[in-house]
This record gives C-alpha cells, sequence and structure tokens, in this order.
C-alpha cells in the first residue's frame, strides 16, 4: 500500500465518519424537534375541529404503559369519546387490559384538565366496556395543573434522594387515593418485591419479546412510529435499530436490569401506590385519571416521577403488596418513586391527533 492509498484510505473513513456524525445529529435534532412540537403550547385561538385537535394533542401527553398510545378519538357535536385501541394491547404483561384502561383514564382527565383553558367543563361518563364520553359545558376556571401538562414525563434516572418538603407532600396528596411511603423498611421491602418480580419478567422470553417489540435504540426508530419506548428516555444511548436489538438479547441480562431498578428505587425518597378499587374498566380509568392529576402536581412541584410497577404485574405480588401496606379492598395498580433529579432526560413522543382522532 503507498503513501496515496493510506491518504485515500483516510479521507475516506473521515468522510464517513463525518458523515455518521452528520446523519446522527441530523437524527438528534429532528427527534428534538418532534418531542418539542407535541408538546407546543395549546393554541388558545383554536376553534372547531383545531380545537378538538388541540385538546387530543394535550390528552396524549398523559402517561401510557409502554408508551403504546392504546386509545382512540372521535369528535361528537359537544363533546369527545374516548376509546382504548385493542390493537395496541400489550398481552404479555398485562393480560387483563388493566394498564390499558389505566392510561385511557389519565388521557381522559389530561383532556378534562386542557379544556379548562378554552374555558370548557368536560363530564366524563364512562360505558360498561370503559368507553368514556365527555360531554363539554362552558364555565370552567383554568386548572392549576394545566402548565405542567407539557412539561411531566416519566424520569428513569437517579434522583438525589433528598425527603419529599411538606408542600410537595401536600401537593401529592391532595388526591385522597394516594399512599405516600416514606419510611425505609417499607421502601425497602417494596424495592425486594419490584426487583424480584422485574428479573422474573427479563428472564421470560414471552416478556421480553414483547417490550423489544416496543423499544425504540435509535431515534430515527423512534420517529418512524411516535410511539414505544426510546432508549434515550431511560438514560441508554442510541443505536442503530438493529443493533440495539441484537444486544438486548446478549447485553440485557435480568441481574443486569434488576440491580439497575434497585438503585434507581434506592435514590427515591418516596414510593406512591395507587389502588383501584373496584377491579372494573371504570375503576381503572378513575386511578388513571388520578394518576394523570398526581404526575401533573408532582411536576408542578418540580419533582421527577416513575413507574415502578412490575411487583403488581402479577397475583402474586399484588397480593404481597396488599399484605405489606395493609389494603384490605381493591388492587393495588400503580407503584412510582418519586424525587429530585437532576439529570435532563428526552421526552418520549406522540403520535399526531390526526392519527388517532377518528373523524
Ligand atoms: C399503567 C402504566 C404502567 C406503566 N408501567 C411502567 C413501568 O413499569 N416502568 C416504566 O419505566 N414506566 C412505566 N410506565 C410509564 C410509561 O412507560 C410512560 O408513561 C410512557 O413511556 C410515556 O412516557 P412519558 O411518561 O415520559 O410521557 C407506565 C405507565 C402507565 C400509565
Amino acid at each position: 500500500m503507498n503513501r496515496r492509498t493510506v491518504l485515500t484510505g483516510v479521507g475516506a473513513i473521515a468522510v464517513l465518519g463525518a458523515a455518521g456524525f452528520g446523519q446522527r445529529r441530523w437524527a438528534e435534532s429532528r427527534y428534538a424537534d418532534a418531542a418539542a412540537s407535541a408538546r407546543l403550547p395549546m393554541d388558545l385561538a383554536a376553534a372547531g375541529p383545531a380545537r378538538m385537535a388541540e385538546l387530543v394533542r394535550m390528552a396524549t401527553l398523559a402517561p401510557n404503559s409502554h408508551n403504546t398510545q392504546g386509545w382512540s378519538f372521535a369528535a361528537l357535536p359537544d363533546g369527545m369519546r374516548i376509546a382504548v385501541d385493542p390493537a395496541r394491547r400489550t398481552p404479555v404483561v398485562d393480560p387483563d387490559d388493566h394498564h390499558l384502561f389505566v392510561s385511557l383514564g389519565a388521557a381522559v382527565e389530561t383532556l378534562i384538565i386542557a379544556a379548562t383553558a378554552y374555558g370548557i367543563t368536560a363530564s366524563p361518563q364512562v360505558a360498561a366496556d370503559g368507553t368514556v364520553t365527555l360531554t363539554y359545558a362552558d364555565g370552567a376556571a383554568a386548572s392549576p395543573l394545566l402548565a405542567a401538562i407539557t412539561r411531566r414525563q416519566s424520569h428513569r434516572g437517579l434522583y438525589d434522594g433528598a425527603p419529599l418538603t411538606e408542600a410537595d407532600r401536600m401537593a401529592l396528596t391532595a388526591d385522597p387515593g394516594l399512599r405516600l411511603i416514606e419510611d425505609a423498611p417499607t421502601r425497602a421491602a417494596l424495592r425486594d418485591l419490584t426487583v424480584a418480580a422485574y428479573g422474573a419478567q427479563m428472564a421470560d422470553a414471552a416478556y421480553r419479546a414483547e417490550l423489544k417489540s416496543w423499544l425504540r435504540f435509535s431515534q430515527g426508530a423512534a420517529l418512524e412510529t411516535h410511539d414505544g419506548l426510546y432508549s434515550g428516555c431511560s438514560g441508554s444511548p442510541a443505536l442503530p435499530q438493529m443493533l440495539g436489538e441484537g444486544l438486548f438479547e446478549v447485553l440485557v441480562t435480568a441481574k443486569g436490569q434488576a440491580a439497575a431498578l434497585a438503585a434507581q428505587i434506592d435514590s427515591a425518597p418516596a414510593l406512591a401506590l395507587l389502588v383501584t378499587d373496584p377491579d372494573t374498566p371504570a375503576g381503572r380509568i378513575e386511578t388513571g385519571r388520578r394518576l394523570a392529576r398526581i404526575g401533573l402536581a408532582a411536576t408542578g412541584q418540580g419533582l421527577a416521577m416513575a413507574h415502578v410497577n412490575p411487583g403488581l404485574e402479577n397475583a402474586a405480588g399484588r397480593l404481597e403488596v396488599a399484605r405489606l401496606l395493609g389494603v384490605t379492598s381493591g388492587r393495588p395498580s400503580i407503584l412510582l418513586r418519586l424525587g429530585r433529579a437532576a439529570e435532563v432526560m428526552p421526552y418520549s413522543l406522540r403520535r399526531p391527533p390526526a392519527q388517532t382522532l377518528l373523524t
């Protein structure tokens, strides 16, 4: 190989490297734009169908299991109908659709709060199958939770461990259904139970396959569907999708994941439990509504929040949590960790309203 071919080779590598870097930066900025445009401030001048679309855009910013966005919206003359989208079920982790209906409830409540920006009171009626009809009436005061809708996110990083303040406790327990757990022994017991359940899930081929189908390892893959769990939102580096899927099989072990989850739970000064009672579609939707309010209240307080639900995703775990916390009625439904986090995490994506708003 002469000097000229070496230089040509080095030049080619430099060009390819720069192209790869450029492509990565381009994907990063397209991802950031998409996340930001889903969270633009509400257009308060919007009317008619544009207003409906704004309300759907806000509603879909709600927390939802695996970010499957398993909902659909239909505009009514003076309201909105919201139903689950069965095509977006996750039958392995959520065989009885509990999470699906909780997610729907979170979207319903977020829409109700968003509607107050237009002075609208949206009153929900839940059918036996869990379809929700919202009826609009004029005359609502803007909700104090409104401003947090576009800022709330699930923060899966480490928290700083500092105890909640009295103001945090008051804001969170404004919802009487929330059980705050701050004492160390109970948090440790819940951690052990959660970590064991997560280890078992990650050792289960069906669970892994379902999870993998919702993992988006690169910004590009996330942008193709605008749903699912983008690895950056869990603090992991972006990778080409196929490489990520391959490494997931080899490097993402039950043991490693369980240890990471234990550290995350230990970094949080508080856990919080929501109980669904009765455990019906309507009861689950009610839980989702409370979950949405709590997420927004936490965001308003500058608190980070993430779900740590694996222990509640099997019947034995739910029984154990009920025993530990003295829950005598209903289903232990949602377990959260709360605290303050310095790390800035990317926001997750949402499908645009045109994809979920049926006309
Ligand atoms: C019912 C339900 C269960 C969830 N379970 C988990 C969980 O166990 N672990 C987790 O990291 N996130 C969990 N999440 C959070 C979602 O993954 C998250 O809301 C979704 O990816 C959208 O991201 P965002 O909350 O940042 O908008 C859950 C959310 C809901 C509504």
